[in-house]
Formats: structure tokens, C-alpha cells, sequence
């Protein structure tokens, strides 16, 4: 199968916004447990935010070429759908697995944005280079962001966990 530059270009964008949509259900799932650990979920909650003006430049980007965003490529997420399910299992941990799997998938994010900006300029494809460049400077500040939490909400985690508190999410 031969593709031009273009419907590469066009499939990069199906499969970054497929990858925000994922993005927003795994933050907003996560939100909405959040209990003991608020600056995880005021990290989240202005990403979900910056989320959907992410998903809305994809979609501009895609109408722009007369396309629209599909469903989601079986398998395309299986890496990371796998690490993000550890979240999922109720555990007495849930907190740290989640935080390991916020931070692989803001980088997966990183990486996807990367790669787009590469094919759009091959594409020739310049129009909306600068949103994605904004898109990914927020993928970057959130990977900072939880980064820096990985420490502190372990710290809080061990405290609440040998006090006898509720310590998991
Ligand atoms: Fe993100």
C-alpha cells in the first residue's frame, strides 16, 4: 500500500485526536476519584481543559482538509491502554499507579505531537503548526507537572498508609 505524504498527515492527525479523547476519559475518570490528593487533581483538571482545546485544533486541522476524526484504531492505544487499566483495578496503591501512567502518557503525548509537526511540514501542511506547537508546550508543562508530584504524593501516600488512613486515591 503506497500513501502520499498527505494521508500520512491526515492519519497522524486521526490518531492524535483519538489519543486525546483517550487522554480526556483517563483524567476525567481519575478527577472524579480523587480524594487525598488535590494538586493531582488541579494538575488534571486544568489539563482536561487545555484537553479540549487540543482535541478542538485537530479537529479545525482535519475540517480543513475535508476530513473528520474516526474511531479509534483497534490496538493504536494498546501500549498505553494496557498501563492505564493498572489505574482502573482498585488497589491500595491506585494513587502511584495512576501517577506512573499520567506521566508515560503525557510523554506519549509528547511524542505524538513531535512526530505530527514533523509530517505536517513534510506534508507541506504549515497552517496549523503553531496550535500544535501550543499543544505541545501544554503536553510538556502537564509532564513537568506530574513529574514534579511523583515525589510528594508518594510522600503523602507513605504518611496516610502507615497512619492506618485511607491512602489510595
Ligand atoms: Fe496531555
Amino acid at each position: 500500500m503506497t500513501m502520499d505524504v498527505r494521508e500520512i498527515y491526515v492519519t497522524a492527525l486521526k490518531n492524535t485526536h483519538a489519543v486525546e479523547m483517550q487522554a480526556l476519559q483517563i483524567m476525567e475518570r481519575q478527577v472524579e476519584r480523587l480524594e487525598r490528593y488535590p494538586e493531582m487533581e488541579q494538575a488534571l483538571r486544568r489539563h482536561i481543559e487545555e484537553t479540549h482545546g487540543q482535541r478542538q485544533r485537530l479537529e479545525e486541522a482535519l475540517q480543513s482538509l475535508g476530513d473528520s476524526p474516526s474511531a479509534l484504531k483497534e490496538g493504536f492505544l494498546g501500549f498505553v491502554g494496557n498501563m492505564m487499566a493498572l489505574g482502573h483495578t482498585p488497589a491500595q496503591d491506585e494513587i502511584l499507579k495512576n501517577t506512573y501512567a499520567n506521566h508515560a502518557f503525557e510523554n506519549f503525548e509528547i511524542a505524538a505531537y513531535e512526530s505530527l509537526l514533523t509530517i505536517s511540514d513534510a506534508a507541506g501542511q504549515q497552517g496549523h503548526r503553531s496550535a500544535f506547537e501550543q499543544s505541545l508546550k501544554e503536553e510538556q508543562a502537564m509532564a513537568d507537572a506530574v513529574r514534579k508530584l511523583i515525589r510528594p504524593i508518594t510522600e503523602r501516600y507513605l504518611s496516610l498508609t502507615v497512619s492506618g488512613a485511607k491512602a489510595d486515591r
